[in-house]
Order: C-alpha cells, then sequence, then structure tokens
C-alpha cells in the first residue's frame, strides 16, 4: 500500500501560495479553516450574497467573490456541490491563473467529464474519506482524516508536490494519504454510496425494523435491535476489525451472524452490487445526478419529505426525545 504520513511530506510547495477554497459548506469550511491553522494564505470564494460569507469571516477567514479568490489564487480548491462544478468552472475559467492549480475532494466531475480542465492546469484530487465535520474536529485535536489523493493533470511539474503538501496541511497525512486516481475513487466512492454504507445499510435497517413490526414487535423494541445497535457494531469494526469484532460478541450473536449474513446478502445481492459498479463506471449515476440538478431536485425533496413520515422516524423521535 502507497501510503503517506506527515513525515513522508515537502509542506513546502504550499509556501508563499494562495489557495482559494470555492464553497463553504461541509468540505469548504473544514478545509478552510485547517489550512488557516497550518499557516497558509486562504481566501474563501463565494458567491454574491451568499449566506456564508459572514460566517466564514467571523471565523477569521478571508472572503472574496468567487472570480476574485480565483484570479488571486495559485491553488483553487471546487468545493462546491458535485452536480454545480461544470458551470462553476466554466464561470470561474477566465480568471484561472496560466499554470494554476486546480483541486477536488472526489473524483467525480472529472472523471465523468463535468469538468475538462485547461491543458495548462495542474489537476490534483485529496479526498478525505469522511465528513468535514470530522475532517475539522479532528484536526483540532491533533489528529487527522485519512484520505485518497491522486493527479490527473501535471502541466507543471509540480501537481504531485501540491496534492501532497495539500493533504498535509488539511490535515489527512496525520493519519494518512493513500494514492489512487480520480476514477478509482470516483467509482469506488458512487458504488459505496449506492450499494453499501449509505444505500444498503440503511434500507437493510428500514427492512429489518419493518418485519419485526409486521411480526407483532413492538416498534420501539424492532427500533432497538435494529437500527439502535449500529453505532456499537460500527465501534468495534473501526477498534478491532470485522474478524475483531466478532471475537467480542457472544457466542450466540456469533452463530447468528455467522448463519444469517450469507443468507441475507446472498448471490443475488452480490450480483447486482456488480450490477451497480458496471452502471457506475459506464456513467449512468452521472447522468442521474445532472438529471436531478436540472430537475430542482424533484426526487430528492420528494424523498426527503416522505422519509420523516414513517414510522420508524416517530419511534426514533419518541425514544430519542428528539424534536427533529
Ligand atoms: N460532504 C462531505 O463531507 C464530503 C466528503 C468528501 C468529499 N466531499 C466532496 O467535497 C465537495 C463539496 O461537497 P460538500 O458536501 O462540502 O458541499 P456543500 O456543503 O453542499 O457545499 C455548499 C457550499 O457550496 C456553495 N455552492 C453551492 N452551489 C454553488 C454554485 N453553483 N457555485 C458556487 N458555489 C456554490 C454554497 O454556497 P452558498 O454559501 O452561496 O450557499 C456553499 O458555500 C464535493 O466534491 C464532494 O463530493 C464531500
Amino acid at each position: 500500500m502507497d501510503l503517506l504520513r506527515d513525515t513522508d511530506i515537502d509542506p513546502s510547495p504550499l509556501a508563499g501560495k494562495r489557495v482559494a477554497i470555492l464553497g463553504y459548506g461541509n468540505q469548504g469550511r473544514a478545509q478552510a479553516l485547517n489550512l488557516k491553522d497550518s499557516g497558509i494564505d486562504v481566501v474563501v470564494g463565494l458567491r454574491g450574497g451568499s449566506g456564508s460569507t459572514v460566517e466564514a469571516e467571523t471565523s477569521g477567514l478571508q472572503t472574496a467573490l468567487l472570480e476574485d479568490a480565483v484570479r488571486s489564487a495559485d491553488v483553487v480548491m471546487m468545493l462546491a456541490p458535485d452536480e454545480t462544478h461544470a458551470a462553476l468552472y466554466r464561470e470561474i475559467e477566465p480568471q484561472l491563473r496560466q499554470g494554476a492549480a486546480l483541486g477536488f475532494s472526489h473524483g467525480l466531475s472529472v472523471r465523468f467529464g463535468f469538468v475538462e480542465p485547461r491543458p495548462d492546469l495542474d489537476v490534483y484530487m485529496v479526498a478525505p474519506k469522511g465528513p468535514g465535520t470530522a475532517l475539522r474536529s479532528l484536526y483540532q485535536q491533533g489528529k487527522g482524516m485519512i484520505g485518497l489523493w491522486a493527479v490527473e493533470q501535471d502541466a507543471t511539474g509540480n501537481a504531485h508536490a501540491i496534492a501532497l503538501a495539500y493533504g498535509r496541511a488539511i490535515g489527512c497525512a496525520r493519519a494518512g494519504l493513500i494514492a489512487s486516481t480520480f476514477a478509482e475513487e470516483a467509482e469506488a466512492d458512487l458504488f459505496n454510496e449506492q450499494a453499501v454504507v449509505w444505500g444498503g445499510v440503511p434500507a437493510l435497517l428500514i427492512a429489518g425494523f419493518e418485519t419485526l413490526v409486521a411480526g407483532g414487535v413492538a416498534p420501539e423494541v424492532a427500533y432497538l435491535e435494529c437500527v439502535g445497535e449500529l453505532h456499537l457494531i460500527a465501534e468495534l469494526i473501526e477498534a478491532r476489525g470485522i474478524a475483531g469484532m466478532k471475537e467480542v460478541i457472544s457466542n450466540t450473536a456469533e452463530l447468528g451472524s455467522l448463519l444469517g449474513g450469507t443468507r441475507i446478502v446472498d448471490k443475488d445481492i452480490r450480483k447486482r452490487m456488480t450490477e451497480v459498479l458496471a452502471e457506475v463506471r459506464a456513467g449512468r449515476f452521472a447522468d442521474d445526478l445532472r438529471k436531478e440538478k436540472a430537475s430542482g431536485y424533484e426526487r430528492l425533496e420528494k424523498a426527503r419529505a416522505e422519509a420523516r413520515t414513517t414510522l420508524l422516524e416517530k419511534t426514533y423521535r419518541q425514544l430519542s426525545g428528539s424534536e427533529n
């Protein structure tokens, strides 16, 4: 495995350089603040009238309109939502300096052609493997979040050094930076979102909850069993790996997991996982994302409205005392 840590990386390629962070959302906020705390000259580029301007400035960051931030920068990081990258890149391309570095935290928009960077640009990726909130809080604790890095275009000969110095400055190299490619990161990430952690797991929890309730189990009991225990297994897997997790659960739970796991995740599910991966690689999800934006996020808005109304969510609110 090609994994680099702080001590393997030269921070000097970013010395004296100015970094423009475009977008101040989940990743933009965390990366801008981590860069500032690492002593990098940062400006946050925002749209006119952005509600984030005050928040960024209150946190001690300099802000500017997108075009001004880009014009002033040696390194420009695209941290607006992926589906906006095509229009955003068209808007900023004329302001990008010759030989500037253009960075991404996800391979999607380059892998699937949303952005076709000018040939004179260095194009790199540093993709922290987790949300910005955790990237920031880990950095503040003196720790870091593992990330993938890649270079798609090395126009100046400095792209690799800049990518690594950037990954170090946002704290990823404290945990480790693993070499990848835009295509590998984008495909694996989209696959996981659909088939495993963000798509498959919640759907499995809901199906388990609804099966127990249909079988006469009280919703609160079904919730505690099927949803409430998820964080316990996640913590054990993080601390010990999957085999280590199984070593510390009861024989009863271990046998249940052995007999039930492969019965539920059977060869049909693996076949559908293979189909999802093939569709991701063929660009079908990227097309769906483009269409979703063009429709004004119709499917997402409908799903968000419906998601709060289920018995599972009502049970969650009752158990947690949450108003959300
Ligand atoms: N979410 C994560 O934790 C995570 C993890 C790893 C990688 N990534 C990657 O990081 C990138 C950013 O994702 P994110 O979730 O952090 O985004 P996000 O929170 O949705 O980004 C919101 C920010 O983007 C700005 N923005 C929205 N539309 C824009 C447009 N058309 N032009 C310019 N700025 C625009 C918003 O501006 P206003 O302030 O004006 O509203 C806001 O400041 C993506 O490539 C994503 O795949 C995200």
